[in-house]
């Protein structure tokens, strides 16, 4: 038993909207958690409230039922929070109140524990700690970087974040001499001043990453389908063309019969990733596994109100056999809580923008700390061995990796970098 002793928000600065930061206080530790927030936020996401009344609500409504409640009860206590709102899509108090106190409960037991996060979520999630590989923006589009004329919102490259970084100055130095500048964007992805097509920007990309040395480049696309206007013909164009091992909403959500013919066309070699198409909501993503519509989760901070919830839908998915894509999200905070969710669930990958940006950068930096913790077995009541090095797999659906996220061009990856939670 450890009891919340005290709950505390305020508003933290994010781009230029604001957001809120949850501190949880116990007898013997405090958690502290700040929650992102979306561009491309999905039509039935759960709903968020103005940041100044979620403040409020936290330290009028949320508080007083939860101190003397125990931290260590994460269960309990999201079904307390979860009753306090009363509404399926979280309306009534929010989930920007609701999900940065309950992400804060799990960050404050595991400081009571004396334990990391991810152990704290692993034993929350009754599975393994596992490295993910890693999924790292290169180029920007759609409405995260409307002015580019891309209309895919996220071109990737599947692989570490420091070989990525590699990749993407080359790619940046070749746009310069084809007299294409471009700009870091928020996601630290290149955006393009020029009008270039989504093919031609892919295959800079591809050809940037040959040459950097990366012999087998694999690709990842965030369509984003539903954002924008993108046929379905080009899509499938480009999947065709290029190393695409992953493809995140690549039709709009109301096309469900059209998902499901993809994932049977694709589905045995890519991964075909719901984000929008099933916002975190558990009936959706109920029906999506049963009807095989796709065969990869992605989850996003703020579409699920709490943790529990979130596991979940990882326990909804699993059933199904489909991969996890633990993601960022467009308006991001130093707060790295999505890297020791990656790692606690177990999740396949971690998608978290470039290097380029401090943001994205500490949710690598945390990672690389995380694989040093494991390989050291410095954590207290880490169960996991060291693994070995590997390349990337060829086949997302029947290779999942390894918990390596380096590439074969054999760098030592960020794990070398100071780290901050
Ligand atoms: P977001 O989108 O802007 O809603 O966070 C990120 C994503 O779809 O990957
Ligand atoms: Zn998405």
């Amino acid at each position: 038993m450890e009891p919340i002793t005290a709950l505390k928000a305020e508003l933290v600065p994010l781009g230029n909207q604001q957001t809120i930061r949850a501190m949880v206080t116990t007898e013997h530790a405090q958690g502290a958690v700040t929650i992102p927030a979306g561009i491309s936020v999905g039509a039935a996401e759960a709903k968020l409230i103005d940041p100044a009344q979620a403040v409020q609500t936290i330290h009028e409504v949320i508080g007083p039922v939860l101190v003397g409640k125990d931290c260590l009860d994460q269960r309990s206590i999201d079904q307390a929070l979860m009753d306090l709102d009363g509404t399926a899509d979280r309306s009534h108090l929010g989930v920007n109140a609701l999900l940065p106190v309950s992400l804060a409960v799990a960050r404050a037991a595991a400081a009571a524990l004396s334990r990391e996060l991810y152990e704290q979520i692993a034993e929350l999630a009754n599975t393994e700690p596992r490295l993910p590989e890693t999924i790292v923006v290169a180029l920007e589009g759609g409405k995260h970087a409307p002015s580019s004329g891309l209309t895919i919102q996220e071109f990737s490259l599947v692989g570490s974040p420091a070989t990525a970084a590699q990749i993407i100055d080359a790619l940046d130095a070749q746009l310069r001499q084809m007299g294409h500048p471009s700009t870091t964007g928020g996601e630290g992805g290149l955006v393009l001043s020029g009008q270039l097509t989504n093919q031609a920007a892919l295959q800079l990309l591809l050809d940037a990453a040959i040459k950097s040395g990366t012999s087998q480049p694999q690709l990842a696309l965030d369509v984003a389908a539903s954002h924008g206007v993108i046929p379905e013909a080009e899509v499938r164009q480009l999947v065709g063309q290029f190393p695409i091992a992953i493809i995140e909403d690549p039709l709009e959500q109301e096309n469900l019969e059209q998902w499901q013919a993809w994932t049977k066309e694709f589905g045995t070699s890519r991964l075909i990733a719901a984000d929008d198409l099933t916002v975190g909501n558990p009936r959706m993503i109920k029906d999506a596994v049963q009807q095989g519509v796709a065969n990869c989760l992605v989850v996003k901070l703020n579409q699920t109100a709490t943790l529990s919830e979130l596991l979940d839908l990882v326990d909804l998915v699993r059933v199904g056999n489909w991969k996890i894509v633990v993601s960022h999200r467009g308006l991001e905070t130093d707060d790295a809580f999505i890297t020791d969710l990656a790692v606690g669930i177990g999740a396949e990958y971690l998608k978290a923008g470039s290097l380029r940006r401090p943001e994205r950068k500490a949710k690598y930096d945390r990672l690389a700390a995380i694989r040093i913790h494991l390989q050291q077995g410095t954590t207290t009541g880490s169960t996991v061995a060291p693994q070995a090095p590997s390349q990337p797999p060829s086949n997302p659906m029947t290779s999942p990796p390894d918990g390596d996220s380096r590439t074969s061009s054999e760098e030592p990856s960020v794990a070398d970098s100071p780290v901050g939670q």
